[in-house]
């Protein structure tokens, strides 16, 4: 149980990669633990784009940056600081050995017909991908992989969907940008677990320890 707790508190999201690949065969083991992941009614509605080819993942970035380089001038950045981000964030996805995007597909989850339990139900789906996701990390984790969850997704569904030609109900929530790391970054810190934690006994039976490792 120790080597488990220091496995799960030794995962760090990882940003810079060694340009080694990652072998298919390593890759297709993280994607097969990642659908260990619990979902509501078991019903997996987890999707997975796989990249690897250079060219694919210049597309996407591509098609990513045009739209991230939009939403930046709307806010008034200035356009160095707009070339910057946007450069800094093709840069990463071409400099990942692997990129995955992870989709939810809503078609198989239960449909209601009233609103309040239709986005329940849609919550619901999102949660259970976002487990895959989670899985996902600690699998490459196991693997001495690293990787990091990139939310900008979220913000270019429609562009994503249509740069890798996918279909539209499968519809982007992350993208996880894999590979070896250059480095193991510190610790990133955390909340006090007494911010976070409510606990209905009493202290001495607080079930948790606040060392950090
Ligand atoms: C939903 C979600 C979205 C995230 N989006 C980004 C992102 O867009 N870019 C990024 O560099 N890291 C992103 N991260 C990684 C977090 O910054 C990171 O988990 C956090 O700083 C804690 O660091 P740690 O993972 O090393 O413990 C995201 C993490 C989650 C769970």
């Amino acid at each position: 149980m120790e080597n488990i707790r220091t496995f799960l508190r030794t995962r760090r999201s990882i940003r810079r990669f060694k340009p080694d690949p990652v072998p298919d065969t390593v890759l297709k083991d993280i994607l097969y633990t990642a659908t260990y992941a619990p979902s509501a009614h078991n019903r997996q509605p987890w999707r997975f784009i796989v990249l690897t080819d250079p060219s694919a993942k210049k597309h996407l970035s591509d098609a990513m940056t045009e739209e991230f380089q939009r939403d930046l001038e709307q806010d008034n950045l200035t356009p160095d600081e707009v070339t910057k981000r946007v450069n800094k964030s093709r840069e990463r996805i071409n400099g990942a050995p692997v990129v995955i995007i992870l989709c939810v597909d809503m078609s198989e989850m239960d449909n209601y017909p009233d609103e309040r339990r239709r986005k329940a139900e849609y919550i619901i789906g999102i949660q259970s991908a976002a487990n895959a996701g989670m899985q996902l990390l600690l699998a490459a984790h196991a693997e001495g992989l690293g990787g990091v969850w990139v939310c900008s997704p979220m913000f270019a569904q429609e562009i994503v969907q249509e740069a890798l030609n996918i279909s539209n109900m499968w519809e982007p929530q992350a993208m996880f940008l894999l590979g070896y790391p250059v480095e193991i970054p510190a610790f990133r810190g955390r909340k006090p677990i007494e911010e976070v934690v409510e606990f209905s006994i009493s202290e001495e039976q607080a079930p948790y320890e606040t060392d950090e490792l």
